[in-house]
């Protein structure tokens, strides 16, 4: 059973998590796959070693933490921020229960040739691990319900701070543009930056602010991997009604841009780290 959140903000927030959840459930025509960030995980990853990031994150985080410290890396993903720490510090122990992503962090971490990354495959929930210096949580807490016990965890396995990333906007902002032709209702958002603020606010957590340089997500390769990613997004059996009717809206709202295809109406993401000492 989930534990329950206690403060205003905690409640809020827990109500806001369900009801996606349950719209999601609701929606979900089958599982399109057992991992569902198997479509999208290629995007998780950093950029080929001496090529720069589109973003500042991993350089701004890199500055939380000296060359003889460790970094726990909370839903690590394929390693985007991982990897790039890893080169600034003595250890990081990346956190990541699916699959796919721990698939391509480890393919990262033996393209960059790098030693000093251990990866737990479990949720955080679940994780039996040590403190250490810096913990990164990097666009994870949007959809964890029992949200104040993930913090208070968060809190636990950090010598010196934790460091929160989130997106002003939520992550999946762009897609929700799509919902009302494909599903015919609207998408209910997650929880995003502002409740994130009110949630520490409410624990009595003493945080920074930090803004950072806002990032186009790479383009889509081709419509094949755009038409994928959006069914995954949306929850859209391949070969279904929906993905036929997500198909023709695709044709009216895919714009050819350097490197590939965007839906035309994408923004750019504007992160912020969130951080707090212990
Ligand atoms: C949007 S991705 C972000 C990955 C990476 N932090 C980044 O910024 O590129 C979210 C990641 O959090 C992981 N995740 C989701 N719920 C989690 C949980 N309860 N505990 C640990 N990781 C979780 C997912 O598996 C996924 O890899």
């Amino acid at each position: 059973m989930t534990e329950r959140n206690t403060t205003r903000a905690g409640m809020a927030w827990q109500k806001a998590v369900e009801a996606e959840h349950a719209q999601s459930d609701r929606i979900r025509e089958e599982l399109v796959s057992d991992d569902f960030w198997r479509p999208v995980a290629h995007r998780f990853v950093p950029p080929k070693r001496g090529e720069s990031a589109p973003d500042n994150t991993a350089e701004k985080l890199a500055e939380l933490v000296s060359q003889d410290e460790t970094v726990l890396d909370v839903g690590a993903g394929g390693g985007r921020l991982t990897i790039p720490l890893a080169e600034t510090c003595a250890h990081v122990t990346a956190v990541e229960p699916s699959e796919a992503m721990r698939e391509q962090l480890i393919a990262t971490t033996e393209a960059w040739g790098i030693k000093n990354v251990s990866i737990l495959a479990t949720t955080w929930e679940e994780a039996q691990v040590e403190p250490h210096d810096l913990v990164v949580c990097a666009h994870v807490v949007y959809t964890v319900t029992a949200i104040e016990q993930f913090i208070r965890q968060l809190n636990e396995h950090a010598r010196k701070a934790v460091a929160l990333i989130s997106f002003e906007r939520p992550a999946t902002a762009t897609y929700l543009s799509l919902w009302p032709s494909v599903h015919g209702e609207e998408r209910i958002q997650l929880p995003t930056l502002p409740q994130i603020e009110d949630l520490l606010t409410d624990l009595s957590i003493n945080f920074e602010r930090i803004n950072l340089g806002e990032w186009l997500p790479r383009p889509f390769r081709d419509r094949e991997q755009a038409l994928a990613e959006c069914q995954a997004r949306l929850f859209v059996a391949s070969g279904s009604d929906k993905s036929e009717k997500l198909s023709e809206v695709l044709d009216d709202s895919l714009v050819e841009v350097e490197g590939g295809l965007r839906l035309k109406w994408a923004e750019p993401h504007r992160p912020v780290i969130i951080s707090w000492t212990v």
